[in-house]
């Protein structure tokens, strides 16, 4: 085709035509860029605004399990009191839109019985509205854009059709930023839920020390010190025997101290998460841990509970290295890749058979659980003879 002709060809397209498509290129965009619900809202209200000739719009979302509106987007000045303002299903004009899933269309609402005065959104200032559903064919309401003209506008019907049309258009960008903030806030409630447990065990564990300290601590002190006196009133096989029983006392006494003393909370809440860790690897007399940490942005990643949970899991491991795999040696290993914590506890002991551990045994499963709740895996590999290695991933918060 020809320049000219072709500049004359957008020249015939009139007025209206050219303020639709001006407004469904602004819905286009819309739609195009990842916005967030109130980005999403306010933009919206401001389309609504513009391609009408209206005074203002609102935006409200609807929640059907709940039963209310919220009031999610405005052109100013209500852009002010965004996410304060809530209506019950079927509660005003917005509200009936919300429960019937059908358009009103009001030239004067103070004649209107369905009209409910709310003093934040001013109106004492508007005369006539129109309130149109965003739904989906046939699907139920999620959103009411309610767009109000200063004074009275008789012939109201296509600027409903112009709003219902882009109420079509948008339905699908604002569904979608609904959608993504209430995983968002479903997660972080989950992470919250998750913190509380793991604050609720510790606050549990601290208690079992205490009471271990005032009470089995101080038997087995007491125990010790009068076999000592009898010790040496006693000879022959008695004395032999008695020694017997204060060695069993002194490894029950020390098992118990280890407990009690707790190097890893200590040292986490002192020195942070590293210094926990080579804490925690020097706790134990029998065993030589070699440690390859590379966490040292870490403690800024992880809350301290979280922190304090993994600290636990390398416990609970190190713990089984000495009580079962029969070596001297073990190795820890933590690092940061991207945004995950990764830590392997290793021995080259006598190893196991993952798939048959004996029913009862605390030790794996809580580490197993432990690491449900930061949102972590863990992974045992072992077999007969071969060794152990306990690897965990933990993820951190993403770095803003
Ligand atoms: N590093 C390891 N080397 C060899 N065997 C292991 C190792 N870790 C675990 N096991 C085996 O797995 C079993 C289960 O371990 P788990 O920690 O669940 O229980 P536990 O250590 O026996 O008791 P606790 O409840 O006190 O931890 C152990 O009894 C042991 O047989
Ligand atoms: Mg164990």
């Amino acid at each position: 085709m020809h320049a000219d002709r072709v500049a004359h060809v957008f020249l015939e397209v009139d007025e209206a035509n050219r303020a639709a498509i001006a407004l469904y290129r602004r819905l286009a965009e819309l739609l195009v860029a990842p916005l967030t619900v109130s980005e999403v809202a306010s933009r919206t209200a401001a389309v609504a605004v513009e391609a009408v000739g209206a005074s203002v719009c609102f935006v409200h979302a609807v929640d059907h399990e709940r039963g209310r509106l919220t009031l999610i987007g405005a052109t100013p000045p209500f852009d002010s009191v965004v996410g304060r303002i809530q209506l019950g299903l079927g509660d005003g004009i917005a509200g009936w839109v919300a429960q019937t899933g059908q358009r009103a269309v009001v030239p004067d609402k103070w004649a209107d019985p369905r009209y409910r005065y709310i003093p934040e959104l001013g109106g004492e200032h508007f005369t006539s509205l129109v309130s149109v559903p965003l739904a989906r064919e046939g699907e139920r309401t999620v959103g009411v854009l309610n767009v109000h003209w200063r004074d009275e506008v008789r012939e109201l019907d296509r600027q409903a059709e112009v709003i219902e049309a882009a109420g079509r258009f948008l339905v699908g960008a604002l569904e979608h930023a609904l959608l993504i903030e209430r995983l968002a806030a479903s997660e972080a409630e989950l992470e919250r839920f998750a913190t509380e447990l793991i604050r609720a065990q510790e606050f549990e564990r601290r208690k079992i020390q205490l009471d271990l300290h005032d009470g089995v601590a101080q038997s087995l002190h007491a125990a010790s010190y009068r076999l000592e006196g009898l010790r040496h009133r006693a000879s022959g096989d008695l004395a032999e025997e008695l020694a017997a029983i204060r060695t069993l006392i002194r490894t029950a006494t020390d098992e118990v101290n280890r407990i009690v003393r707790d190097p890893g909370r200590q040292v986490l809440e002192d020195f942070g998460f590293a210094d926990a860790l080579r804490s925690l690897a020097h706790a134990y007399p029998s065993l030589e841990v070699h440690l390859d940490l590379d966490v040292d942005d870490v403690g800024l990643l992880l809350e301290p509970e979280r922190s304090l949970a993994v600290v636990r899991i390398c416990q609970e491991a190190l713990n089984n290295v000495v009580s079962h795999a029969q070596v001297s040696k073990a190795e820890l290993r933590a690092r940061r890749v991207a945004d995950m914590l990764v830590v392997a506890v290793r021995d080259r002991g006598v190893g196991f058979d993952v798939e048959t551990v004996a029913p009862g045994r605390l030790g794996l499963a809580s580490m197993r659980e432990r690491a449900k709740l930061l949102g972590g895996t863990i992974e045992v590999f072992s077999r007969e003879g071969g060794g152990t290695l306990v690897r965990l991933e933990v993820p951190l918060a993403r770095v803003r």
